[in-house]
């Protein structure tokens, strides 16, 4: 898929103010500074389009980019960022929760991890959750660029057996560095192929 493209719409605190939802629309979500941010300017071929930064807890909104005039991207706050008041993460994982149930028109939800570390319980959680309210989602290592490959064949092993233990078959699984840009056809293929589909159940 081309991104011929990509506008930023507008941020949001909440699902009232969320723009339409008569467009087909793709959310990237995760742990805070996974690199959501960062993979979102990387796909668009932008800059910073979608602010990032080195300190967890930078976006703090629902924000939506208008792609090909067709589409829409998600750039949600990160979950289970620890040093976030228990409060703040409450009310953030209650935001999270309330997008995804009041948006029937999710085509897809990456779920990014960072390649580096083990399965973390939070991740987990939320894909379950996600299975059980029928969201379709799939997975993205990010971070490619801070391991070895040996490293990644490793992590990745191990990923994929965890996840094995509640989900057959494994949702997709996509391998990218924003630094290196790696990864970027295979995502934007992947999400080509979910609006065809999209619009073939339409
Ligand atoms: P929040 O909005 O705080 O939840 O974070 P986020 O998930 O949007 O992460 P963001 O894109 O802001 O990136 C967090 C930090 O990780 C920044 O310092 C980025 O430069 C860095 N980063 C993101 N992706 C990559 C990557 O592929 N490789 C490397 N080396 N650093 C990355
Ligand atoms: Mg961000």
């Amino acid at each position: 898929m081309q991104i011929k493209n990509s506008i930023f719409v507008k941020s949001s605190t909440k699902n009232s103010e969320c723009p339409p939802d008569n467009l087909p629309e793709f959310a990237f979500i995760g742990r805070s500074n996974v690199g959501k941010s960062s993979l979102i300017n990387m796909l668009l071929q932008r800059k910073d389009i979608a602010k990032t930064s080195g300190t967890p807890g930078k976006t703090r909104l629902i924000n939506h980019f208008l792609i090909n005039e067709q589409w829409h991207l998600v750039d949600l706050p990160g979950y289970g960022y620890a040093k976030v008041s228990k409060s703040d993460r409450t009310s953030f994982m209650k935001m999270i929760y309330d997008y995804f149930e009041s948006r029937p028109n999710m085509v897809n939800a990456f779920v990014l991890v960072d390649a580096r570390h083990a399965p973390q319980k939070s991740d987990i959680e939320f894909m379950t959750w996600l299975g059980e309210h029928g969201i379709p989602f799939s997975v993205i290592m990010t971070k490619l660029d801070k391991l070895s490959s040996s490293e990644l064949q490793k992590n990745k092993n191990v990923y994929h057996k965890k996840m094995a233990e509640v989900w057959e078959p494994l949702p997709p699984f996509f391998y990218t560095s924003s630094s290196a840009k790696t990864g970027r056809e295979e995502v934007l293929q992947y999400m080509d192929y979910c609006l065809k589909l999209y619009a073939e159940g339409q």
